[in-house]
């Protein structure tokens, strides 16, 4: 057996990686299970990167167009997702956004308002009807707020600056997770009975994103090596409008509250370019169609000198758009140097969510692992193919619930049993070996060249030729990761982290990539140049798992909706068309 290294012990029924929405939703509830509930976090409690989704929640209230309900947005989704959602999810989630926004509300969340006082909501990109509850343009932020509010009048225990490495099962199920506080530079063992993973995205594996540096897709990688099964590794989302001038800020989002709130898309010949591809629904058609878009403007030689295009919002005044829009202004005058009331904004295609993630199961979000439940962004299933902008932040609400609940009832059924020494300490020997290297292979080289690579050959068009190049190059950065190392110790050493993460985005690259070029058609936000729209045949989840060490893909039916819900799609498509 490996030497003794030290550690402290953590018990708690319930275990969350993550404090954004979801993993913060998730212990409100499994601690009013009466569940004793540890919450672990890589970046300080309140920096989620839930804060950054700006625009809004979309949940069917029918406030501002008192002909929503809960089925137009079920059709919405369902049909953007490109009908390869799970169907019951999207059910429940059209079905239950409204009580969490109003249950939200309770908490303390305060949303802008109607002028008879009712919770205001705004349009966004392919929802049928005005749906979106925002707070301004710091929707994600007051939801993390209040949240974190409730949470600390729980009985939930948050340790932030934490990195988990390892969830650990053993026959069969879930014992719990290993990892180090980088503030005390101390391995940590966690022992639960359940473990819930609120992690977040993958965006960061991609240069030009609006993910916050959290966003390495650890929790995806660290269940995928636990067994559990990833879905939909393929469908990443390219938000339309990220900033594009000065470079360090390129890729931060330009909220979809600015088209939302009447903003225009011009080329630099000064057409309202939309007009020409999407008469009907312009600047608000779905993400996919508008990135695209912009996309063609700019490779067609009608972008900036930057690569952008121009979004123009000047036409509404300082006083609106500072009311409706202040993170917006102040972000453009503080990053750029330009006043967004008096001048354009360049913009242009940034990679923002990943549809993909952990596969759930829709009403519990277990996994296919006993013990393991996953919620937010880490999971799939609710968005298929495309996510229409703010579900993600009623997803987390509403799933973030029900892992909660799912969660506390399976830790009923469930007693502790101690993970055994050798495993942990076999774990802290795995980490400490990233800082004992001799010669190391500098992560970070290793990081810029999978990002550029991503970036590059993994955009919004793809071809076989591209993706094919591009896992060639993942595969040779794999083959180095036994190599890569930095100097110092496990203490507040950021070169660590690069390397731990280095591995998870590896490993998250890959399976994108693969899928990408399994699924030979386009569907929402996977486009193929040389397979252009969808096939039935590929009316298909792929889905990866490992099996005696090697990533294995299946192709699964996506489950057909009952009858009732088909014909409440048929319905949608027509509005939709
Ligand atoms: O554009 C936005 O404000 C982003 C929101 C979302 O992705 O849901």
């Amino acid at each position: 057996m490996a030497s003794e290294h030290e550690y402290s012990k953590v018990e708690s029924d319930i275990l969350i990686i993550g404090a954004g929405g979801a993993g913060l939703r998730a212990a409100i509830e499994a601690s009013e299970n009466n569940k004793s509930v540890v919450i672990v976090s890589k970046s300080i409690l309140g920096k989620a990167h839930t804060v950054m989704a700006e625009g809004g929640i979309a949940a069917s209230l029918g406030n501002v167009d008192k002909e929503d309900n809960w089925k137009v947005h079920f059709a919405d989704t369902y049909i953007e997702g490109v009908y390869i959602n799970n169907w019951k999810m999207v059910e429940i989630f059209a079905k239950e956004a409204p009580d969490r926004i109003y249950e939200l509300e309770r908490y303390g969340a305060l949303f802008d308002r109607t002028p008879d006082g009712r919770i205001l909501q705004r349009a966004f990109g392919a929802h049928t009807y005005r749906r979106l509850c925002h707070v301004g343009d710091r929707t994600g932020l007051e939801l993390i707020r209040t949240l974190e509010d409730k949470v600390l009048h729980t009985n939930a225990r948050i340790l932030d600056e934490m990195v988990i490495t390892k969830i650990v099962v053993e026959g069969g199920k879930v014992k719990g997770a290993i990892g180090f506080s980088m503030r005390e530079g101390r391995f940590y063992v966690f022992q639960c009975k359940a473990l819930i993973i609120a992690s977040g995205g993958s965006g960061r594996v991609f240069k030009v994103t609006s993910n916050s540096w959290e966003s390495t897709g650890d929790g995806l990688a660290i269940a995928f090596r636990a067994g559990a099964e990833l879905k939909d590794m393929e469908m990443v989302q390219f938000h339309p409008t990220g900033m594009v001038w000065p470079p360090s800020v390129r890729g931060l989002l330009v909220t979809e509250g600015v088209r939302g709130e009447g903003g225009i898309l011009v080329n630099k010949e000064g057409e309202r370019f939309m007009l020409r591809y999407s008469p009907k629904k312009k600047e608000l058609d779905a993400r996919d169609v508008v990135a695209r878009c912009i996309y063609r403007e700019i490779t067609e030689g009608r972008g900036t000198e930057h690569g952008a295009v121009y979004l123009d919002i000047t036409h509404k005044g300082f006083k609106f758009i500072y009311d409706k829009l202040p993170s917006m202004y102040n972000q453009f005058k503080d990053f750029a140097g330009v006043d967004i009331s008096k001048e354009r904004m360049e913009v242009a295609p940034t990679t923002h969510y990943h549809m993909g993630g952990i596969k759930v199961d829709p009403e519990e979000e277990s996994t296919n692992v006993p013990g393991l439940f996953a919620a937010g962004e880490a999971a799939s299933g609710l968005h298929g193919a495309n996510r229409l902008g703010g579900n993600s932040l009623a997803d987390l609400l509403v799933f973030g619930r029900r892992a909660g609940i799912g969660a506390s009832h399976y830790a009923d059924g469930v007693k502790f049993s101690p993970i055994s020494e050798d495993e942990v300490q076999k774990e802290i020997e795995r980490v400490e070996q990233f800082t004992k290297r001799k010669n190391p292979i500098n992560p970070y080289e290793l990081i810029e060249e999978l990002r550029q690579n991503m970036s590059s050959k993994v955009g919004i068009i793809r071809n076989e030729k591209d993706l094919t190049d591009a896992l060639s190059v993942i595969r040779q950065i794999k083959g180095k990761l036994d190599r890569i190392g930095v100097a110092g110790g496990v203490r507040f050493n950021p070169g660590l982290i690069a390397c731990l993460e280095l591995e998870n985005m590896v490993q998250n690259a890959e399976l994108m990539v693969w899928a990408a070029i399994e699924r030979k058609e386009s569907r929402g936000a996977h486009t193929r140049s040389d397979y252009p729209g969808t096939k039935d045949e590929f009316l298909k989840n792929i889905v990866f798992k490992l099996e005696n060490g090697q990533a294995k893909m299946t192709m699964e039916p996506v489950l057909k909706p009952p009858k009732e819900l088909e014909e409440i799609l048929s319905e949608g498509e027509k509005t939709n068309a």
